[in-house]
């Protein structure tokens, strides 16, 4: 069972101002697909408190799978990208490039997604948008081969088996 941590990078949810829809949708969708949610956490948008989350979650907590939402828009406050670079020793942006593409044919807004994909050591970390409705549309499209991404990161599996 792969372990994960969610993160949402929002001003208003932090101070309490706004609930939590997005990160609550991830939450049910990972359960649902046998992931062990090990820690959620809501944290404001800005690029230390973001980075200082996700390596507690990758170094400490190490968990397998670290999902951001939010705060990957052109706003002057969306700073989870940035702090995802920093955390990452490899980005693997196919993923984040996979969530565009699907999303572009929902709509075109997606092209304003900035969001980045990357691996800390033995952890994937994935910026979703900020949206409960194109969370949902992401993670339903990247899931299946997150998970085969994952059993390869950590030594579960070596090759890829034809589809
Ligand atoms: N992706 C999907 N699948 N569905 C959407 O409705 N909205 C977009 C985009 N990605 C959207 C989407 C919009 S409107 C923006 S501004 C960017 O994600 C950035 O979102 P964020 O700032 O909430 O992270």
């Amino acid at each position: 069972m792969f372990k994960v941590g969610i993160i949402t990078s929002s001003d208003k949810g932090f101070a309490g101002e706004r609930e939590d829809k997005s990160g609550e949708i991830i939450a049910e969708i990972v359960e649902a697909k046998d992931y062990k949610l090990e820690r959620k956490v809501i944290v404001p948008d800005e690029e230390d408190a973001i980075l200082k989350e996700i390596i507690y979650m990758a170094d400490d907590l190490k968990v397998d799978l670290i999902l951001t939402t939010g705060g990957t828009g052109f706003s002057s406050r969306d700073v989870t990208p940035e702090a995802t670079i920093k955390a990452c020793d490899r980005m693997a942006n196919g993923i984040a490039e996979a969530i565009r593409y699907y999303s572009l044919s929902i709509t075109p807004r997606a092209m304003l997604s900035r969001a980045v994909s990357g691996i800390r050591n033995k952890t994937l970390i994935i910026n979703l948008p900020g949206s409960p409705k194109a969370v949902k549309e992401a993670l339903d499209y990247i899931l299946d081969s997150v998970h085969h991404g994952l059993e390869i990161l950590t030594d579960k599996a070596h090759d890829c088996a034809k589809k």
